[in-house]
């Protein structure tokens, strides 16, 4: 295993992001007391910065976990929606509830199941986040293609796959994960870079 970021680096990074958003701070405590992958708060910040960049009506999200990432798209959104989807009805139902609480609810729709098949439920889809298990990203952004807006964005994390990526490692996710970078990058419909932030944070910008 990489770190990708220095740790020092990502400390200080940390300190300048303070955050004084109640449920924010309360979905980090409850990420770190169960161990569970959110994005987390730099990522969290380059979202929000993507999306008021773009103005999307639709932020399809596959993989939302209990609504952490989904949480800075829709803080940073002005009119459009987020969907937020996940095969745990347990971690949509604790999403919606900190939603309401927030009031960010009426920009946000909830869905529970397989991802790939409940996203193609949308279309003109302007920013595609991906967040799910990394053997199907492939699939995912090969089945989803036709649903994206011109000019859209895919968003995807963990596309380092904690250095992974470069090594011998043989397993289906780090395959997938592979696979997936290879195809976005050599597709030329998109445009794609790779910000080493965390784990590394994917943006393919489609062309047309
Ligand atoms: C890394 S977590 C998501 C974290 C979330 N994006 C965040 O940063 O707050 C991955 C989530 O994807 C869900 N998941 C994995 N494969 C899925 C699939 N095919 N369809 C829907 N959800 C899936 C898991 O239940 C888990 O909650």
């Amino acid at each position: 295993m990489i770190t990708i970021t220095e740790p020092k680096i990502e400390k200080y990074l940390m300190k300048l992001s303070r955050e004084a958003d109640r449920h924010i701070l309360e979905m980090e405590r409850i990420a770190k007391q169960r161990d569970f992958p959110i994005v987390d708060r730099l990522v969290g910040r380059l979202l929000f910065v993507l999306t008021k960049l773009k103005n999307p009506k639709l932020i399809v999200e596959l993989g939302s976990g209990f609504g952490y990432s989904a949480y800075w798209f829709a803080r940073a959104l002005e009119k459009g929606r987020v969907v937020l989807i996940d095969t745990l009805q347990d971690n949509i139902d604790y999403a919606k509830k900190t939603f309401q609480q927030a009031r960010l609810a009426h920009k946000a729709e909830f869905r529970v199941g397989n991802a790939i098949e409940r996203a193609k439920d949308y279309n003109n889809i302007d920013i595609l986040f991906i967040d799910i298990d990394k053997h199907q990203y492939l699939e995912a952004v090969q089945k989803l293609l036709a649903n994206l807006n011109d000019n859209a964005l895919i968003i995807a994390d963990n596309s380092l796959w904690h250095g992974r990526v470069v090594g011998k490692k043989r397993d289906r996710d780090t395959v997938g994960i592979r696979k997936f970078n290879e195809y976005l990058f050599s597709h030329r419909d998109f445009f794609t870079t790779v910000l080493p932030l965390r784990d590394g944070v994917l943006v393919a910008y489609k062309l047309s």
